[in-house]
């Protein structure tokens, strides 16, 4: 199964893909992910990659096309992905159609995660992660099990990332809105788009998920 998690910064999209790809043992692509991977490698992506998203807009199509492309071939996304962060633009999602119909794979679900923009702030605001293996939290909807010890590795160092400053956070909302959004309706008209309350505490999104999910596993 293939799927895409579309969702506004701080939608969830990243919190649900991990818990997605535990229960379906599907294998969780986030192109955001892969850029910061690539900033902190210093390679010639990461270097073209950093200054536009420190300034929170969009990287370029051909250099995401090209990342995801790569990816797509390797063994441990052979059982299925999820899309988190990707596609980002109609000229994407057409490339996605692209790079499944050359491997013989094709999308089965595209959820879109639905925020108020007041709560993305806010979430965004109070996010954090741990340095060494990555796990994610919240200082109001995801605290450690004990403070300033990570649940997952006993590491006490954690990072905030550098684009979730409030003057780029309203750059990244308006390149959701302006390039992003646009391809809600690429995906209606194919029949593949239902929708989440991402207001809704984070368990019960991850069963309106598994809900859709399954119901797309049975057609
Ligand atoms: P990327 O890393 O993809 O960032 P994003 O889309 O802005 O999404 P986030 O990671 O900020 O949020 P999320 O939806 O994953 O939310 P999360 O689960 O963390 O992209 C970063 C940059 O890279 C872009 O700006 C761009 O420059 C570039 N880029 C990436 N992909 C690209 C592409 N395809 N094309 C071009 N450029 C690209 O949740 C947020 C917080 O809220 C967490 O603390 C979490 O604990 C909490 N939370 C989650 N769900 C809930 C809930 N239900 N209730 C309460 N709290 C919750």
């Amino acid at each position: 199964m293939n799927m895409v998690l579309l969702g506004p910064p701080g939608g969830g999209k990243g919190t649900q893909a991990k818990r997605i790809e535990e229960r379906y043992g599907l294998k969780q692509l986030s192109t955001g992910d892969m850029l910061r991977a690539a900033v902190a490698a210093g390679t010639e992506t990461g270097r073209k990659a950093k200054a536009v998203m420190d300034a929170g807009k969009l990287v370029s199509d051909d250099i995401i096309i090209a990342m995801i492309g790569e990816r797509l071939g390797a063994a441990d996304c052979k059982a299925g992905v999820i899309f988190d962060g990707f596609p980002r633009t109609v000229a994407q999602a057409e490339a996605l159609d692209r790079l499944l119909a050359e491997r013989k794979l094709s999308l089965d679900s595209v959820i879109e995660l639905k925020v108020d923009e007041e709560a993305l702030v806010r979430r965004i605001a109070g996010r954090f992660s741990c340095k060494r293996c990555g796990a994610g939290y919240h200082d109001e909807f995801q605290r450690p099990k004990a403070a300033g010890v990570c649940d997952a590795c006993g590491s006490t160092e954690f990072l905030r990332r550098d684009d979730d400053k409030p003057e780029t956070v309203r750059a990244r909302l308006e390149a959701y809105r302006r390039q992003t959004a646009p391809i809600l309706p690429y995906y209606q008209g194919k029949g593949l788009l239902t929708q989440v309350d991402g207001m809704a505490p984070i368990d019960d999104v991850t069963r309106a998920i598994a809900t859709l999910l399954d119901k797309a596993l049975r057609r």
